[in-house]
């Protein structure tokens, strides 16, 4: 009964928050849990409010009690999914979901994780009636160690919640689908007593591209030696574990490194080793720094050639496929693009690893979008734990080349204050790799001077003239007005557009594949004026649902892609910026 009358009971949970617990794990020796789960809609939380997880099935004399669950006789859904994809009646779902299923498993002498790749929003876990915590945020992964909760016949429960809330990052106001689910992979992950957590190489930028720094985090034996080997390099080195950590600077006879890049996608085998764990990765070695206004990549002065896309497919929502990622990579390069600009949250890491093997170069984002609470230090929290299990996990990916910390976000001293500590968070964790956030234009002064601009490294603005702002005659003067002393990325510019339509001389002539092309004719011609525009990613690849587009021509979509949802039409918008990336060095 206590369900009932306890309204505080987020607490308990709240207490138990799970937070950077990524595993480098490649390499790891995995069992998945993804098949059919059963599934409960729990709109009140009552699994929580009453402890569902617990199965208190009997009292103290063995009599059996009423139960408003049961578990094993509840549909089943196909795990890694979205709900909202996965029937009707949930496609616009928000709220309480319980998900549950049976394993089992033979334990050896071996220490388990469970790990979920992303969870969106909240996840509570629990396994064999014990509470494994909570974790918030969601699109990145996290690991619970279950070892000692581990039997032979198991039931592991996860309520999850995308409700969407003002305190959370992203906050209750987006412009892109809130999808609901346990969406990427769940696995048992095994290690040995004494193991490798994290480990992270990479070229460290101005050293003539001849030292690699490597940092190694064990658990399980805080002191020993750690070894790491790159044979296509000549590098066998030992470093010193003391706490739990073990860093070193690499030397290396530079002229035998091929350096990664959109041209060259090399990948190097890299070994660690720490007492009986040996782990591998394969990581591309290149240098991507800022000098001025300039962007560089190994040394060379570099354009993006990007363009921005959400995590999503028709068919699976947010739970992309492999295959759905690779078709993506191979329209994108053949629009020309070097680049993508993976928004607004991080993207399954599948994304990186494949870019890694494709060679486009990316920038990862974290969801403080729009009018996120400033003033909150648990969002505060929140946004920098999602920032620091995104950068964790792709650290030793090649192709991520920038970290942003934010998009559009409306200019305050409460805003400057927490992106600039998410900022610092940033370059404390990567000192490999410029921080970047999607600022606006002060379109009172029709200039570039977001405060933010002190904090990063590159300056991405998200501009709409032509579209939201039809007077286009404000682009010039803010191109001539600025003086940035960093590079510009303009990380949107676009307008919807209904593929196929066209003008027919109405109000709706704003929607034809025409107009969408003046406006990016437009654009490119004032943009390729301004000498510190060293990279552009217009929005957006392929359209993508939005409960926000009401309009007859949006149907509930943002129709501002090049690309149709299904990928399979090509705008008029498209060949215009496949002509000028093909013009482009
Ligand atoms: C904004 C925002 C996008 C949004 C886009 C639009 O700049 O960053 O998330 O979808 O503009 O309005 O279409």
């Amino acid at each position: 009964m206590d369900g009932i009358h306890s309204p505080d009971f987020w607490d308990f949970y709240k207490e138990k928050l799970i937070q950077d617990s990524v595993l480098t794990d490649f390499s790891r020796d995995k069992i998945s849990l993804g098949g059919k789960w059963q599934y409960g809609i729990d709109q009140y939380d009552t699994c929580l409010r009453n402890r569902w997880w617990a199965e208190h099935e009997y009292d103290k004399d063995g009599r059996p009690l009423p139960l408003d669950y049961s578990f094993d006789t509840w549909e089943t859904m196909h795990i890694p999914s979205c709900w909202n994809l996965e029937n009707d009646r949930l496609f616009l779902y928000e709220g309480g979901m319980v998900f549950t299923r049976k394993f089992e498993y033979k334990k050896q002498n071996e220490r388990v994780f469970v790990k979920f790749g992303g969870v969106n929003y909240q996840a509570a876990v629990f396994i064999n009636k014990t509470c494994l915590g909570l974790h918030e945020g969601g699109s990145t992964p996290f690991y619970i160690e279950i070892t000692d909760v581990l039997q032979e016949d198991n039931r592991i429960i996860v309520s999850v919640n995308n409700t969407r809330r003002r305190d959370y990052v992203p906050m209750d106001n987006t412009d892109w689908f809130n999808y609901g689910g346990i969406y990427r992979d769940v696995e048992l992950i095994r290690v040995p007593q004494a193991f490798i957590r994290r480990f992270n190489v990479a070229l460290m930028p101005g050293s003539d591209f001849g030292k690699i720094f490597a940092r190694v985090e064990t658990d399980g034996a805080g002191t020993g030696i750690a070894t790491v080997k790159i044979a296509e390099l000549g590098i066998s080195e030992d470093i010193t574990i003391r706490d739990g950590i073990g860093e070193a600077v690499i030397d290396f006879q530079s002229d035998k490194v091929t350096l990664w890049s959109p041209d060259t996608p090399k990948l190097y085998d890299v070994e660690v080793s720490f007492e009986n764990d040996r782990l591998t990765d394969k990581v591309g070695f290149r240098e991507i720094t800022v000098s001025g206004r300039d962007i560089k990549l190994n040394g060379e002065s570099i354009f993006l050639k990007g363009v921005s896309a959400h995590e999503e497919s028709v068919k699976n929502g947010r739970a992309v496929t492999d295959d759905e990622i690779r078709e993506n990579y191979t329209i994108a390069k053949e629009m020309g693009c070097n680049f993508m600009r993976l928004a607004h949250y991080p993207h399954t890491q599948q994304a990186a690893r494949i870019a890694d093997e494709m060679g486009i170069m990316l920038w990862e984002e974290v969801p403080v979008y729009w009018a996120i609470d400033f003033n909150n230090e648990m969002t505060y929290q929140n946004a920098q734990n999602q920032l620091t299990e995104l950068i964790t996990r792709d650290f030793n990916r090649a192709s991520v080349i920038l970290w942003s910390v934010g998009n559009e976000n409306p200019d305050s001293d409460e805003r400057l204050s927490f992106m600039s500590r998410l900022t610092d968070r940033a370059h404390a964790l990567d000192s490999t790799r410029p921080v970047t956030a999607a600022c606006l234009v002060d379109n009172e002064k029709l200039i570039i001077n977001d405060r933010l601009a002190d904090k990063i490294d590159i300056i991405g603005i998200n501009e709409y003239y032509g579209w939201y702002d039809p007077d286009f005659s404000k682009l010039p003067k803010v191109l001539t007005n600025s003086n940035p002393t960093k590079p510009i990325i303009i990380s949107e510019f676009g307008a919807d557009c209904r593929a196929g339509h066209t003008k027919q001389g109405n109000r709706d002539d704003m929607f034809s594949e025409d107009f969408q092309l003046e406006v990016y004719e437009k654009q490119i011609e004032m943009l390729s004026s301004a000498e510190y525009v060293k990279g552009m990613s217009p929005w957006i690849f392929y359209d993508f649902r939005c409960p926000r587009r009401l309009h007859h021509m949006q149907n509930h979509y943002n129709i501002k892609g090049l690309l149709t949802a299904d990928k399979k039409h090509r705008k008029k918008a498209f060949y215009i910026m496949k002509e000028f990336y093909n013009g482009q060095s």
